[in-house]
């Protein structure tokens, strides 16, 4: 037990029609901190909806999710909203990013987001540049201006990858994160996750169906018809 990430007995139910569908069916889970965590299992299993709820993206039915001793049910919406992006990074199978925007614009926007207008004005300058230093040692120096129809697919999950490190999230949470990429760029960015958790000591938690990129975590989790298995 630590007080980092910690699942408590959760539970989550969807409407389905007149009844109601239990897709995580009680979940008890402590994170180890500065570690990659892998949660496997079949399609359906729950992991995503798992990640949404440890990543405060979603709440659940019951039990409780536990950010460094903060209640996740003791939040109002706007407080959730606040810790995780203070806290939390993020990065989807189809990467989420925003297709007006060049690389360097979608990777600082969290930056813009977390800070008021006037506060951005003044700080300008700087998140730009560790933004692009974020680019730059993710290999896409070359690439600070493509916007993300103009970018590869391994390209494009690098772009998520900076975009969710830059407000130096303490976990990053990857769902399916080389789900849509060939073996050879998804090999690329398995290192790189591997590589940023060793220098940076965050916190990973990645949902995949990739045994590769299960076999580098520090531990792996099985989610089965929502509830872990050995
Ligand atoms: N918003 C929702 N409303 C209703 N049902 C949902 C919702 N989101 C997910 N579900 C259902 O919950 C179950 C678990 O979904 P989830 O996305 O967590 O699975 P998963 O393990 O991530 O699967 P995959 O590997 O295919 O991504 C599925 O049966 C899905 O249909
Ligand atoms: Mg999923």
């Amino acid at each position: 037990m630590n007080d980092f990430l910690r699942v408590e007995d959760v539970v989550k139910d969807y409407p389905s029609g007149e009844s109601t569908l239990r897709v995580l069916k009680g979940i008890t889970l402590s994170v180890e901190p500065g570690k990659i965590t892998a949660i496997v299992g079949p399609s359906g299993a729950g992991k995503s909806t798992l990640l949404h709820l440890m990543g405060f993206l979603d709440r659940p039915t019951s039990g409780d999710v536990i950010w460094r001793g903060g209640r996740l049910s003791t939040l109002d919406r706007a407080a959730q909203a606040r810790v995780r992006n203070a806290s939390f990074g993020f990065v989807f199978q189809m990467y989420h990013l925003l297709p007006e925007l060049t690389a360097l614009e979608n990777t600082r926007l969290p930056l813009m987001i977390r800070h008021s207008i006037g506060d951005w004005l003044s700080g300008a300058g700087r998140h730009t540049a560790k933004a692009r230093g974020l680019l730059e040692r993710l290999g896409l120096g070359e690439r600070l201006h493509h916007r993300p129809s103009q970018l590869s697919g391994g390209e494009r999950q690098r772009v998520a990858i900076a975009r969710a490190l830059v407000g130096d999230p303490d976990v990053v949470f990857c769902d399916e994160p080389t789900g849509n990429l060939d073996a050879a760029t998804s090999r690329g960015i398995q290192q790189l996750i591997v590589e940023l958790c060793k220098e940076t000591g965050r916190t990973f938690l990645v949902v995949t169906h990739d045994p590769n990129v299960a076999a580098l975590a520090h531990r792996q989790l099985r989610l089965v018809d929502g509830l872990f298995v050995n």
